[in-house]
């Protein structure tokens, strides 16, 4: 055994998980795919040692407990079962993109935890098997163990829920350009969001259609046909948002600027400008556009009131392994 270090980029999903049919093993309602987001990572390194009385967790420079650490320390039993190994570990871990910067950290922080700490156990785990132990600790990590475009399938149990390459990051010049409206922390998080999902009356029809809206995102992804793309792309952000508003209790995650973003997206789609918006569990909206425009729209976006800040973001590769070895 010996200490690992893996870095993850975190991912934007174009189609959305919400909601799940196993919420310990996070089996999902329904299949997903996103892109992962170059230049932004999660940096994790761990390492197993007998001196430890338990696991010891520092992200950032501070050390974590409580929930974080559990939810850490879940993964950690998962892969010391699988290597049969029984000693605790150092996780220490950092983020080169800020808390508040409109990307959550907890799909690249667990793609990065799955794989440094599978590989300090000694095991050599294979892609899939990556992604379903990235996946138990968040669902979306699952999305950023593979590189580029990434398909999520829903499978039928455990061991077929994984994540795939549809596409490797060089296929399409996309950028996520991520409106800033709102840097404070939101009030319910993913995982309190995917329990209360089936509470709305539209979360069953929303999964129903999953199929035709993976499909047509899937196609228009590997044809690189931005108009359908981006009728796609809306469609889900807005269907999940519509399940969200209406679940109880109510998540409302929209702020007037948010829509003010969504707005002037659209309507810059009207007049020739290829550009789409998709909005996750939060009030910042990711604005995907091709490279060509992504400074118009970096700086559309920055005229608009309420728009503290914007983030630039091109597609991104797997989750890679930095160090193995003292
Ligand atoms: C709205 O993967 O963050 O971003 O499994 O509880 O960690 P947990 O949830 P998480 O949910 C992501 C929700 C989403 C849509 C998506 O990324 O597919």
């Amino acid at each position: 055994m010996t200490t690992a270090t893996a870095q993850a980029a975190p991912n934007i999903a174009f189609i959305k998980y919400w909601g799940n049919r196993d919420n310990t093993l996070r089996l999902p309602m329904n299949g997903s795919i996103s892109m992962n987001l170059d230049g932004l990572y999660t940096r994790t390194s761990i390492s197993f040692q007998p001196s430890l009385p338990f696991d010891q967790l520092i992200i950032n420079g501070h050390e974590i407990t409580g929930t974080g650490l559990n939810r850490v320390a879940y993964i950690l039993d998962i892969i010391r079962g699988m290597a049969n190994i029984h000693e605790r570990a150092e996780i220490v871990s950092e983020n080169n993109f800020p808390a508040g910067a409109g990307i959550a950290s907890s799909a690249s922080a667990f793609a990065a935890l799955a794989l440094a700490g599978s590989k300090a156990a000694g095991l050599n785990l294979t892609e899939p098997e990556l992604s379903r132990l990235a996946r138990r600790g968040s669902g979306s990590a699952s999305r950023s163990i593979p590189g580029g475009f990434v398909e999520w399938q829903v499978g039928t149990t455990d061991d077929d829920s994984f994540a795939f390459s549809i596409a490797p990051a060089e296929h399409w010049k996309l950028v996520d350009c991520v409106a800033i409206v709102s840097a404070s922390h939101k009030k319910t998080g993913s995982t309190e969001g995917h329990a209360i999902a089936p509470t709305s009356p539209l979360q069953a029809a929303r999964v129903a259609d999953t199929p035709r809206r993976l499909e047509l995102c899937r196609n228009a992804i590997l044809n690189k046909d931005f108009d359908a793309f981006a009728s796609i792309v809306e469609l889900d952000s807005d269907i999940m948002h519509s399940v969200m508003m209406t679940s109880t209790p109510a998540l409302h995650y929209w702020k007037p600027a948010s829509l003010a973003v969504m707005n002037a997206v659209r309507q810059w789609r009207s007049e020739g400008l290829p550009a789409c918006y998709t909005v996750d569990a939060g009030a910042n909206v990711h604005v995907i556009c091709l490279d060509a425009e992504s400074n118009t729209v970096n700086k559309r976006l920055r005229e608009i009131d309420g728009v503290e800040d914007v983030r630039v973001a091109h597609a991104g590769g797997p989750a890679q392994l930095v160090k193995n070895g003292d």
